[in-house]
């Protein structure tokens, strides 16, 4: 996406694409290096996901996520990034417990990371955690549909919202633009259930796994860069960098072996 104002994507900006019936995308990053480079594509939105804890910090899942380690790693993302709003979880144990610890945490983020929105996960429940955000000015994104942080709650990373199960998921859509979120993330629902709710909605709905009829699509990088060793089925991988990096490493290493790494001209006299 062109800025054309060179300055950061706003919500405002977003609710027009989405208006005028322009996808858009949103992609994880969880720091400088990358945030850069996406930023530098035009992608209008960066996660900094706590899907950080399984496809950065070595974790099994988002749970063991702290707020300070996504303070560090949002903070980066920001620095790395000129155009995009970035937007920032509140991780697991850092919200549920009332609005003003939803409060305090998501106040730290914008203090000491300095992103844009945050993102939350839940529905109705968090209803008062979502006002208490909105009204100290800051904006949030929904989630809905498989919620990583209630992974054992929900039995396993499983397709939500089939059959009678998809009404409350609806009920909880409508309960969070209410509310005043300004997206909201479906992540692996029926595409059909995700499509009815992108056009009941007027906010932006962002799917991940969840069919195409969404106003915009969310991935996390290391799945679209090939580097996840067992993407999830909704992943596609557009380049094989896991691949190229182990093969990049290798021929270093073996011309460091065999002493032709580096040559002249990586040297100095
Ligand atoms: O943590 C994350 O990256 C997410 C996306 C998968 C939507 O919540």
């Amino acid at each position: 996406m062109s800025n054309a104002h060179n300055r950061r994507i706003s919500i405002a900006d977003l609710a027009a694409k989405t208006r005028r019936n322009e996808k858009w995308s949103m992609i994880t990053s969880y720091e400088e290096m990358t945030a850069s480079i996406f930023d530098e594509a035009g992608i209008p939105v960066l996660l900094v996901g706590d899907s950080a804890g399984n496809n950065f910090l070595g974790e099994e899942n988002t749970i063991p996520v702290i707020l300070d380690e996504m303070i560090m790693l949002a903070r980066a993302v920001v620095r790395g990034s000129k155009n995009a709003l970035v937007v920032a979880d509140l991780p697991f144990g850092s919200y549920e417990k009332s609005p003003k610890l939803a409060l305090d945490s998501a106040v730290r983020l914008f203090k000491e990371a300095k992103v844009q929105a945050v993102k939350l996960e839940g529905g109705k429940k968090v209803v008062p955690h979502i006002k208490k955000l909105i009204g100290a000015g800051i904006p949030v994104m929904g989630h809905l549909g498989l919620t990583p942080q209630s992974v054992h709650a929900l039995g396993g990373f499983k397709v939500q919202g089939r059959g009678k199960d998809a009404q409350s998921i609806i009920n909880d859509a409508k309960a969070l633009e209410k509310a005043g979120v300004f997206a909201l993330v479906l992540e692996l629902v029926p595409a059909e259930l995700a499509t009815a709710i992108a056009a009941e909605l007027d906010i932006p709905v962002i799917g991940i796994g969840a069919g195409s009829g969404c106003d915009a699509q969310v991935i996390v990088w290391t799945d679209l860069m090939g580097i996840t060793v067992n993407p999830p089925k909704f992943a596609k991988a557009y380049r094989n960098l896991r691949a190229e990096m182990t093969a990049g490493v290798r021929e270093w290493a073996a011309d460091v072996a065999a002493g032709v790494f580096p040559t002249e001209e990586q040297t100095f006299h």
